[in-house]
């Protein structure tokens, strides 16, 4: 118990500020203009993105709780696994109930969290370090540059949770597999959490809640863009919108002017002019049906072993190997 955990960092701040400013100079010169999600998660946006999955209306998050409740230990047994990684792992809250029924079935060793956001991620590794008895070395990076980095000794079950695959375009999501399924042994398992289509009143009721958190969260990419890039975005000038996009299965978020402006982006000695109810795309999150997942995953070199719902089959949890 108590021991202290190893943090390992894949991006250094240069690095991190290299990537922003060319994510940020391609998405706003760009029509329509967009901006990468994984901007969002600066300290303050995992501090709003933890509050959003206790919403009312944010069922993704107690959907996929019930099933890893019903079903971690079938798992845990299934994967046989003495590693348990996790990408995107935030607060790794859910993920405590793998931890127990790997701690249960087969003796885990170590956990390996690996998260893109650096205090969010100190904070789970000492939480979990305090609770278990398992190595916790947590991993600072970029799911979309780093998973062949992650460390490879032991038999891990890869966990990637909350539905983020479907924060990816298809292009990406495939790209990411690819990697991945290259980064893994035959007898290792990915355990892969995702939102599946529903009623899109549903939909956007998780994306545009009542109280205004998740506008917040999505209007919080522009106070990092201020601080970090000089900029002077004025978020209360935009709008939050959700939209389902039925054509390719996803919801949209977007950040809507709400008259005329202009603003500066210091760092990249850049001037971004929007007209009025000019939306800025933030992020997308795409909702899948069971055979989709299947199809992707067979595409980029995993077979699914084994799948799971929850009662109202809001989501889907998938256990998937590599093929031989
Ligand atoms: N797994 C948690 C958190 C999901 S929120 C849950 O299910 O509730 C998405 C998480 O992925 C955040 O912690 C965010 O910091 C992280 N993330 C987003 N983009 C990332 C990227 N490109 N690389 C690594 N982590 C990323
Ligand atoms: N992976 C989460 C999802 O797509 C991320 C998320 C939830 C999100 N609510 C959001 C991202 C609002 C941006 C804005 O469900």
């Amino acid at each position: 118990m108590t021991s202290i955990p190893t943090i390992d960092v894949h991006v250094a701040p240069t690095d991190r500020m290299s990537a922003l400013t060319s994510d940020v100079r391609a998405g706003l010169t760009a029509t329509p203009k967009s901006l990468p999600p994984v901007w969002f998660y600066d300290e303050r946006g995992s501090r709003l993105f933890d509050e959003i999955t206790r919403l009312p209306e944010y069922y993704v998050t107690r959907a996929e709780h019930s099933i890893l409740a019903a079903n971690a230990d079938e798992i845990a047994i299934r994967a046989g696994a003495d590693v348990l990684v996790e990408i995107g792992s935030g607060t790794s809250e859910k993920t405590r109930l793998l931890l127990d029924a790997m701690t249960r079935s087969s003796a885990l060793q170590r956990f390996v969290p690996f998260d893109i956001s650096e205090e969010t991620l100190r904070d789970a590794a000492v939480a979990i370090a305090n609770t278990y008895d398992v190595a916790v070395h947590a991993v600072v990076g970029d799911f979309q540059r780093h998973v062949g980095d992650l460390p490879r000794d032991g038999r891990r079950l890869v966990a990637f949770l909350g539905s983020t695959i479907g924060n990816l375009t298809p292009a990406q999501r495939h790209r990411f597999f690819v990697d991945l399924d290259a980064a893994m042994a035959h007898n290792e398992w990915l355990l892969l959490g995702t939102d599946l289509v529903k009623d899109p009143r549903r939909l956007l009721a998780a994306y545009d809640d009542a109280q205004g958190v998740t506008a917040e969260f999505n209007r919080n990419v522009l106070y990092v863009l201020n601080r970090e890039l000089d900029a002077t975005f004025d978020p209360e000038a935009f709008d939050h919108v959700a939209a389902w996009n039925d054509d390719e299965q996803w919801i949209e978020m977007r950040l809507r002017s709400r008259f005329a402006q202009r603003a500066t982006i210091g760092a990249l000695d850049l001037e971004v002019v929007f007209e009025a109810g000019e939306d800025l795309l933030t992020e997308i999150s795409a909702k899948f049906t069971p055979e989709r997942i299947r199809n992707e995953l067979g595409d980029s070199g995993f077979v699914v072993e084994e799948t799971w719902t929850d009662s109202g089959s809001d989501f889907l949890l998938t256990l998937a190997r590599p093929y031989c």
